[in-house]
């Protein structure tokens, strides 16, 4: 049999859609005009699908810190963090990390995925056990995967089920590593941290909480789902990503715990790759700063959420359970799905489209995600766009 055989059932969907001339999957953005608006196929759109929720990618001082940096030092490090690959910025951007979230350890990674894969796949080995949710991000699960540990899945959001695996596993609770999102990518539904903080207190064991989609958006000082819900000495590492909210690459690990430095030394996804770039280092600095100094940014990132998704709500959309920075539409089935995603690309709104099983209840979603750079009337035309949508489906039906 050849190697490839496994690929048929990609290609049966890649020959489906391509019938259908529907492409969600090989959307090219020909032209970036901002933020929240760019070119695709030839026409002017409103981006609503991307997870640039501060808006940053186009900020002032973000490119300017960028600029800076490439004339400064280059357009790559061309090595590890280990070896050649760590410069005075990577280092600075570590401080300022472990300063922002009052942690005394920071690890700077060359994406989100890495430190995942990095952190998890080291600090759980083969005679450990991890205890996820269900939901949990691909870099997770594949951390599990490449550390070897045993994997607990627990119900997504569900503390209670947590807490009875947990009992399950009897004295071997105490050493276990729990892991959950801040606020998860697909229905944008936030954890109940408190819940599985306590329940981590009474059974021992050490707490993960990636920060991917809330670093920015939730917490008074947007430090995130764990500063949020008032948890943050419960949690032993948070994880997070620079590519959202933080507008460019890498990603980031911080703690409290001196053990991390060991940890630095002897994780594969650390080592064996090249460090970020200057340029990318330089920009997320600046816009770590922005977060930190401009909480309009964060302000106007709700106002539009809550504009949002009540007012797709008004629509009669089925949504995620939660209003937040992700606003995804809950479809029927895939035909629809992709009906409407064309739709709303002919109406000059680009969303993501997310198919089983990328999806969490099996359902496809029409994956919105709002930016604070977004303007109220550029979110009033992506609810026209979704209005106009819904009265023509409902009159192709009739
Ligand atoms: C929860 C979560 N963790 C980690 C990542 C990986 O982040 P990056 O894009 O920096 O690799 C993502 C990206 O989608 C994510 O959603």
């Amino acid at each position: 049999m050849s190697i490839f055989e496994k690929f048929q059932p990609i290609a049966a969907v890649r020959k489906d859609l391509e019938e259908s001339g529907i492409l969600p999957f090989g959307v090219v953005t020909e032209q970036l005009i901002s933020a929240t608006e760019g070119i695709i196929n030839g026409r002017h759109v409103i981006l609503a699908g991307t997870n640039n929720y501060l808006g940053l990618t186009f900020d002032s001082g973000c490119i300017q810190a960028a600029q800076d940096a490439v004339q400064e030092q280059g357009t790559g490090t061309t090595g590890s963090r280990m070896a050649n690959g760590t410069y005075a910025g990577h280092v600075a951007l570590e401080q300022e990390l472990a300063d922002f979230f009052d942690c005394s350890y920071a690890i700077v990674f060359s994406t989100g995925y890495l430190a995942n894969l990095g952190i998890i796949s080291t600090v759980a080995g083969p005679e450990d056990i991890v205890l996820l949710d269900a939901d949990c991000h691909a870099s997770i699960y594949d951390a599990c995967r490449l550390g070897g540990c045993e994997v607990v899945r627990f119900r997504h959001n569900d503390a209670a089920d947590l807490e009875k695996r947990l009992r399950r596993l009897g004295e071997r609770a105490t050493d276990t590593l729990i892991i959950v999102e801040g606020l998860y990518s697909m229905l944008g539904d936030q954890a109940p941290l408190r819940d599985i903080a306590a329940v981590k207190r009474a059974y021992g064991g050490y707490l993960l909480v990636d920060e991917a989609h809330s670093l920015g958006m939730l917490g008074d000082r947007g430090r995130g789902a764990s500063e949020a819900a008032d948890v943050e000495d419960d949690v032993d590492f948070i994880v997070g990503t620079f590519s959202k909210s933080l507008g460019a690459i890498g990603g980031f690990c911080v703690s409290k715990r001196s053990e991390l430095e060991l940890v630095r030394y002897a994780m594969r996804p650390y080592i064996f790759t090249a460090s970020p770039s200057p340029g990318v280092i330089a920009s997320v600095r600046a816009a770590l700063t922005a977060l930190r100094t401009r909480p309009q940014l964060r302000t106007q990132l709700w106002n539009n959420a809550r504009q949002l998704y009540h007012g797709l709500l008004k629509l009669g959309y089925t949504l995620g359970p939660q209003v937040g920075p992700v606003v995804s539409v809950v479809t029927q089935d895939k035909e629809h799905a992709l009906t409407a995603w064309q739709g709303l690309l002919d109406r000059g709104i680009y969303v993501n489209l997310v198919l089983p099983p990328a999806t969490p209840s099996g359902n496809p979603l029409l994956r919105c995600s709002v930016s604070a750079a977004h303007t109220r009337e550029q979110i009033d035309n992506i609810l026209a766009a979704f209005g106009a949508l819904q009265k023509n489906m409902s009159a192709a039906m009739a």
